[in-house]
């Protein structure tokens, strides 16, 4: 793929008279299974960028033992004809053989040592050490211009421009607003889990959180509001909360004590939804 896009690159400088470094390069990781979530990144970044590149992987390192490798679902069929109609202009399609050779004696991961200790990072043991790891193998063989990720996934937004600062990485890391359905559920490939009457259920989170965000003065304290929250929740059979949590909008592991916390700070959840098929972990944020 470097070599492929180092070629568009001369071509494209070739015919648009632009400088080979001028040519920008847009980065969209994902696992597949795509929604239009993905698309909205992809859509951002043929506005941004020359060149698009999507990669698409089941990182197996950012799941642990307990989690749902074996059944993330894929469609790489769908995915393509999605892509193909955004316009992308390369996809990346490795094999876990090829990114993690067993052969070669294959040793080298990266850890953000401060996001082990709380919230998605403390509940996923290992996840972020193999979001963190795919993510600077993915940016070293596209050097992109720019990165687009969701801010869904709040923490991995953090994981991630964290180590592209650390790690002088020359890429620039663009948060793309969270794509719902029309009833608020946040797009995921995970709801593919949930029946339709369960994607319907799911939706409540984001009302509740929506109410519980526009009432907030009404609450005397951080722990008040949280507890409100999970009760209200957990009215409903299906959900068991994981965590609540208020934190910071600069780095996002702040937890903010003062309350009512400062506009924009981060509202994030994770719950289990206790499906007729299976349970799913559902995460969700927003925008106090
Ligand atoms: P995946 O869950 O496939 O998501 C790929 C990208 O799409 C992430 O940046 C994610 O935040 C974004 N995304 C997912 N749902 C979204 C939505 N409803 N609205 C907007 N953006 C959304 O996240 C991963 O894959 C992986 O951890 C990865 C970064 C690819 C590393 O393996």
């Amino acid at each position: 793929i470097k070599e492929e896009i180092h070629k568009k690159k001369i071509e494209i400088s070739k015919c648009k008279n632009k400088e080979y470094y001028d040519i920008k390069v847009g980065f969209v990781p994902t696992m597949g299974y795509l929604h239009s979530g993905h698309i909205s990144l992809v859509e951002r970044a043929k506005q941004e960028n020359d060149i698009v590149v999507v990669s698409i992987f089941v990182n197996p390192t950012q799941f642990n033992a307990n989690e749902d490798l074996s059944t993330y679902p894929t469609d790489i069929e769908n995915d393509s004809k999605l892509l193909k109609q955004a316009e992308t202009d390369f996809l990346f399609l490795p094999t876990p053989d090829i990114m993690y050779p067993k052969d070669s004696g294959y040793s080298t991961y990266v850890t953000v040592e401060t996001m082990n200790e709380v919230l998605e990072g403390k509940s996923r043991p290992g996840h972020f050490r193999g979001v963190a790891t795919i993510v600077t193998k993915l940016l070293l063989i596209t050097t992109p211009t720019n990165l687009y990720i969701g801010q869904k996934d709040a923490m991995q937004c953090i994981c991630i421009k964290r180590l592209v600062e650390d790690l002088n990485i020359d890429t620039n890391v663009i948060v793309c607003n969270t794509i719902r359905e029309e009833n608020g559920l946040a797009k995921s490939s995970r709801n593919s889990y949930l029946s339709n009457d369960e994607q319907i259920q799911a939706s409540l989170i984001y009302k509740i959180l929506e109410t519980f965000k526009n009432n907030i003065n009404t609450f005397s304290n951080r722990l008040n509001f949280i507890n409100e929250l999970t009760k209200q929740l957990e009215q409903n059979p299906l959900f068991k909360v994981e965590y609540i949590s208020i934190a910071s909008n600069i780095n996002g592991l702040e937890i903010i004590d003062q309350f009512p916390p400062p506009k924009n700070s981060n509202l994030s959840i994770a719950l289990f939804f206790n499906g007729e098929k299976r349970k799913t972990r559902l995460i969700d944020i927003i925008i106090l």
